[in-house]
């Protein structure tokens, strides 16, 4: 059942490159130009016409509507608000008929999301779901929706689900920016075209495990990790943060690597690892800027760079290379190392990588 591999987790990491190209097929169609996905098309004029973009989620879900905000925000100029379902649906928030609400759900039974679009509904708004589990409760609720088409995910930590929600979202951004004309012809053609590679991509980057493992023995026993990330990133370092804790139990957290001076700076030492995220385009002198800041602070450094890179590796501990690909996609391949970095660091630790302790893999109480 689990195809070889030791652990669900691990199986569904390397599951990724056929789950994404699950996620595209017969929607993407490159060389007609067109994004099919009968979701938007039917309900094309809510999207184009909407005030703002709400996405309401949980957990990893959650920050994949981080990175559909910079996606939708950058590509089709629509406004976007990505709200924690739990916090949302208790603050008495503003809904109008105009707005349209995204709920993301891998199980489609997350509880707080649940309720959070019965609220929206009753308000007014139009809800689409971007959920995994075909026939849930969300994919049910919601006015219309697309299936992220990953397969079962029976690991609890979230892997393949997040790089698929992803992918929808881009899809949907893509063929928003479209109708809308916020995207140029040829942009547009070189976003398909560069969505179809991810899927190779991310395997060259599941390529690197035995070198991520190496890291991991070093930095088994931390008891604390920063992730920092910039732009379309700033979501991969909450997402590789909530990785670590959940499965290893190393406390690890998360920032937008320019908030390092406004307070967690203070905390690096020569015992604090730190993983950032530098590709080349996202921000990358920025992000260079931002390592020396810690480096001469003695923090050590595990950056995620893209292939080729010299910056990074003059002043990082360890680098791990993922391929180079558009910025609003890079987020699909920077996840990949951060995945199995954690899970090698859980699996070192003897920890419970499939079950770990207090979760359940779908949270059905409020
Ligand atoms: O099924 P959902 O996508 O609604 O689940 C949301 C969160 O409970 C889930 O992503 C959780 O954070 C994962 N354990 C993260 O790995």
């Amino acid at each position: 059942e689990k195809g070889g591999f030791e652990h669900f987790m691990l199986k569904e990491i390397h599951e990724q490159p056929n789950a994404i190209k699950d996620t595209y097929r017969g929607r993407l169609l490159v060389k007609e130009g067109i994004i099919r996905m009968a979701g938007i098309d039917d309900n094309i004029e809510k999207f184009l016409n909407a005030n703002r973009i709400i996405v309401v989620a949980c957990g990893t879900s959650w920050h994949a509507g981080l990175v559909a905000e910079y996606i939708f925000e950058d590509l089709a100029r629509i406004p976007v608000e990505v709200e924690y379902a739990s916090e949302f649906r208790y603050r008495n928030p503003v809904i109008t008929s105009n707005d349209v609400v995204i709920a993301i759900s891998q199980s489609g039974e997350t509880a707080d999301t649940l309720a959070a679009i019965k609220l929206a509904k009753a308000n007014g708004a139009f809800v689409f779901g971007v959920c995994n589990v075909v026939g849930s409760s969300i994919a049910r609720e919601t006015n219309a929706g697309a299936y992220t088409h990953a397969g079962p995910e029976i690991g609890v930590a979230s892997t393949k689900a997040f790089t698929t929600q992803i992918t929808v979202l881009t899809l949907i951004a893509l063929k928003l920016a479209k109708a809308k004309g916020s995207i140029s012809n040829s942009d547009y053609r070189y976003h398909l075209q560069e969505l179809e590679l991810i899927p190779e991509k991310v395997a060259k980057a599941l390529k690197s495990d035995e070198h991520i493992k190496q890291v991991a023995d070093i930095y088994k026993d931390a008891r604390n990790c920063l992730y920092l990330g910039r732009g379309y990133n700033f979501p991969v370092a909450l997402e590789g943060a909530l990785k670590l804790k959940e499965i290893s139990y190393i406390h690890a957290e998360g920032y937008p690597a320019a908030e390092m001076k406004h307070g967690p700076i203070a905390l690096i030492d020569e015992q604090m690892p730190v993983v950032v995220v530098a590709t080349k385009k996202g921000h990358y002198e920025k992000v260079v800027s931002n390592i020396q800041e810690i480096k001469s602070r003695k923090g050590k450094i595990i950056g995620i760079v893209t292939e080729g890179d010299i910056h990074v590796k003059e002043l990082a501990d360890h680098i791990i290379e993922v391929p180079e690909t558009l910025e609003p996609l890079s987020p699909l391949l920077t996840t990949i190392p951060l995945q199995l970095l954690s899970y090698h660091i859980a699996v070192m630790l003897g920890k419970n990588v499939d079950q770990p302790r207090n979760l359940a893999k779908s949270v059905t109480v409020e």
